[in-house]
């Protein structure tokens, strides 16, 4: 497939992030975008004249791992710092602009790492609406050790007499600390006041506007050639379906396989949502006997992922063979997909698992790649949901992994064992949506052992399946912990999955968190 098309900056004012390698960049941008600033993160070797044409309102220099004095250490060019656009340096980015103006940057006496009390100096610009002390999070190993007489010192630490400066003559703002994360409660203030004191930023970054602006691209960009996209019913196809959709119409062609790995009444429920309600294009392929056959016999898990990302290929291909001029693949691709793919520092990163999903089609197919959501997080894509007029039934749904079913039926897949893990898993759904308690979980779902164990019913021996309940409580699928939930609401879904789910004798609650476990079973 082609690059992407470039999307053109969707905001008039924005600030450009530079990373350094920090673990933090993307959440410097959350907090930008919260204060409705449009902001990207771009490499700190990105080209500076090309950054300068773009008129960003400021820039951030995030944090970063290296020691600037560190040979090869990343740097950028100290004219960025005296081009006469507001700047601030945080951590590693406050220390580098220190040096470009002059100072000096050491080891610190000792790593500081953690919480610690900060006493605001100057609270004219950077640090205004601030009390006199401050708490403030600390991750560092240098520090700024002497600035040059340019410099104001605006805040100081018991530890870290330089905490936060400003250049007297240039817009330059360094902190030591992290404004960005949450254990620097008045974190927010600090970008806030960089942002629109500083910056003189608006804040109209609004997802009214944005759609209407993501509408005007795809028709630029697309003129009369024809899209395809496979939908998933998740939040990101949904929204990205219903956007080229809205966008050109009927030239819009969406795919939809049932892999015979959904839950009960997925296919049903995503038909009627895109087909029947919205009018959309949708094919619909049943494709569930060719996945079943391709995965009989088989129990490896990685095995099964394959297989099912393979035959998602085949059949998407199948699918759209007959569909004319095709020319663009629509796909829900976000900024964090993006972020990772192209960061400063990205390296490869160890494979726990082969994810599957409707993103993750090959190189070689002969489309051209159109991502309207590149430049979003999942909650600014929920709101473009929501101003599109999709319902919270499908913007709120929990992700549910591209090998569906698959990756929670451990062993053999076979029709029967589908059949129990289906029923198993509507129970788990019914019972934890009625008692109120889903809103703080991730996900929670049914898993299908391939245990048998002895067990008793009326007077009869049984020797049945062991179903587990999985429930999980994260932010971002990355770490996860299981949830507490109520024992009298484990004790519904243990007595209603034995004696509804013919086939199940036992159910056990899964007390693992990630890592070391993982959320999905295989
Ligand atoms: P794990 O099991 O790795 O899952 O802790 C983390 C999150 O990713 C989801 N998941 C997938 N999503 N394709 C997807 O689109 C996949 O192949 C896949 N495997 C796991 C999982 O449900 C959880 O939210």
């Amino acid at each position: 497939m082609t690059p992407p098309i470039p999307v053109p900056s969707p905001a008039r004012e924005w600030i450009a992030i530079l990373d350094f390698g920090s673990q933090y960049a993307q959440l410097i941008a959350r907090r930008v975008r919260e204060q409705k600033v449009y902001c990207e993160i771009l490499p700190f070797s990105c080209d500076p004249a090309a950054l300068l044409a773009r008129a960003p309102r400021g820039i951030i220099l995030s944090g970063g791992p290296a020691s600037v004095y560190q040979e090869g250490a990343p740097r950028v060019s100290a004219d960025l710092l005296r081009a006469g656009i507001p700047v601030l340096g945080i951590c590693y980015g406050m220390q580098l602009g220190a040096l470009l103006l002059g100072g000096d940057v050491q080891a610190a006496r000792a790593r500081e790492y953690g919480g610690t009390r900060c006493h605001v100096l100057d609270d004219a610009d950077l640090l205004s609406a601030l009390p006199p002390d401050i708490t403030v999070w600390m991750s560092h190993g240098d520090q700024v050790a002497r600035v040059s007489d340019d410099f104001l010192t605006i805040a100081r630490t018991d530890t870290c007499p330089l905490a936060a400066v400003r250049h007297r003559s240039l817009p330059f703002f360094g902190v030591q600390f992290h404004p960005e994360v949450v254990h620097t409660p008045l974190g927010s203030q600090v970008l806030h006041n960089f942002l629109f004191r500083i910056c003189g930023c608006r804040g109209d970054w609004r997802m009214e506007s944005y759609v209407e602006s993501l509408l005007a691209q795809i028709r630029s960009t697309v003129k009369d050639a024809r899209v395809i996209c496979a939908l998933s019913g998740g939040v990101d196809s949904s929204v990205v379906a219903t956007l080229v959709h809205r966008a050109i119409g009927d030239r819009l062609t969406c795919v939809f396989v049932d892999n015979g790995l959904l839950r009960k009444h997925e296919a049903q429920a995503v038909l009627h949502a895109f087909r029947d309600e919205r009018g959309l294009n949708l094919r619909f392929v049943d494709a569930s006997t060719r996945f079943l056959e391709a995965l009989a016999g088989v129990t490896e898990p990685e095995t099964k992922r394959k297989i099912i990302g393979r035959e998602f290929v085949e059949v998407f291909r199948d699918a759209v063979r007959d569909v004319p001029e095709v020319t663009f693949l629509a796909q829900g691709t976000l900024y964090p997909d993006v972020i990772e793919s192209e960061s400063a520092f990205g390296g490869p990163t160890a494979r726990i698992k082969s994810h599957h999903n409707v993103g993750g089609l090959p190189e070689n197919l002969p489309f051209r790649l159109l991502e309207p959501l590149r430049f979003l997080f999942k909650d600014e894509v929920r709101a473009i949901g929501r101003e599109l007029g999709l319902p919270d039934s499908i913007l709120l749904r929990q992700p549910f992994p591209g090998p569906g079913l698959a990756v929670r039926l451990v062993g053999t897949l076979t029709p029967e064992r589908l059949a129990i893990l289906r029923e198993a898993d509507v129970i788990v759904t019914e019972e934890i949506e009625k008692a109120g308690v889903y809103a703080g979980l991730w996900q929670y779902f049914a898993v299908l052992l391939p245990v048998y164990t002895v067990g008793v019913m009326g007077d009869e021996r049984t020797y049945e399946s062991v179903v587990a309940v999985r429930a999980v409580e994260s932010t971002d699928g990355m770490t996860a912990d299981w949830a507490r939930l109520p024992y009298d609401l484990l004790a519904r879904l243990s007595s209603r999955i034995i004696n509804e789910v013919k086939g199940v004798n036992r159910v056990v609650y899964d007390v693992s968190s990630k890592p070391p476990g993982t959320i999905e079973w295989e």
